[in-house]
């Protein structure tokens, strides 16, 4: 999860995730080169000798610098779109969670199984445990096997929510009246933090999702549990 003054990407918990990571250092890296070229050529400026006042046209350096920025554009739109396509893969999941945002909580079903669904409230900073973590941990997590493809549905009975958590790549839209899919696959355990990011009113910012990521044989057991 996100700590303090930490500007940048989480650590990621799903192999997306970190391909998004690799593509945002990619970017960063594209959009330093060409600051520190105009930075270089702006600041060349300041000492100009006017050697070519005189000059109208140069054919050919209006195709080099016509024809470079289209190139290195290209190199952001492919593995930009790569990505995007991967990222809508939902690739045979095992598992499928539906979680459904509501004026101010989410509430989270596991239809694979004998009505298993419960409300996950944010936990009140006064309620919480001395480890806990002011303004992200819930009441009741959800609970999920790692090392499984996992489908999320998404939707909403009031107004637009966005289920959210950055360490897994995940964020869509929580829309009444419509169901979203997308999935991820968690590599490790843990507990994953993520936040509405729709603004959806005076509530928008309590209403946290935490993950709890497990190995398959204890999701079996807390599944368990829950039917009895
Ligand atoms: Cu729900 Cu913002």
């Amino acid at each position: 999860m996100a700590t303090w003054s930490n500007l940048n990407l989480q650590d990621s918990a799903s192999p997306l995730m970190e391909q998004l990571a690799f593509f945002h250092d990619h970017t960063l890296l594209i959009i330093i080169m060409i600051t520190m070229l105009v930075g270089y050529l702006m600041a060349t400026l300041f000492s100009n000798k006017f050697t070519n006042r005189l000059l109208l046209e140069g054919q050919t350096i209006e195709i080099i610098w016509t024809i470079l920025p289209a190139i290195t554009l290209v190199f952001i739109a492919l593995p930009s779109l790569r990505l995007l396509y991967l990222l809508d893969e939902i690739s045979d999941p095992s598992i499928t969670m539906k979680s459904i945002g509501h004026q101010w909580y989410w509430s989270y079903e596991y239809s694979d199984f004998f009505n298993v669904e419960f409300d996950s409230y944010m936990t009140p900073y006064h309620e919480m445990p001395k480890n806990g973590f002011r303004l992200l941990d819930v009441d009741n997590r959800i609970v999920l096997p790692m090392l499984s493809q996992i489908r999320i549905l998404v939707t909403a009975t009031d107004v637009l929510h966005s289920w959210t958590v950055p360490s897994l790549g995940v964020k869509i839209d929580a829309t009444p009246g419509r169901l979203n899919q997308t999935s991820f696959f968690m590599n490790r355990p843990g507990l994953f933090y993520g936040q509405c990011s729709e603004i959806c009113g005076a509530n928008h910012s309590f209403m946290p999702i935490t993950i709890e990521s497990i190995p398959s044989n204890m999701f079996i057991n807390w599944i368990k549990n829950m039917n009895n």
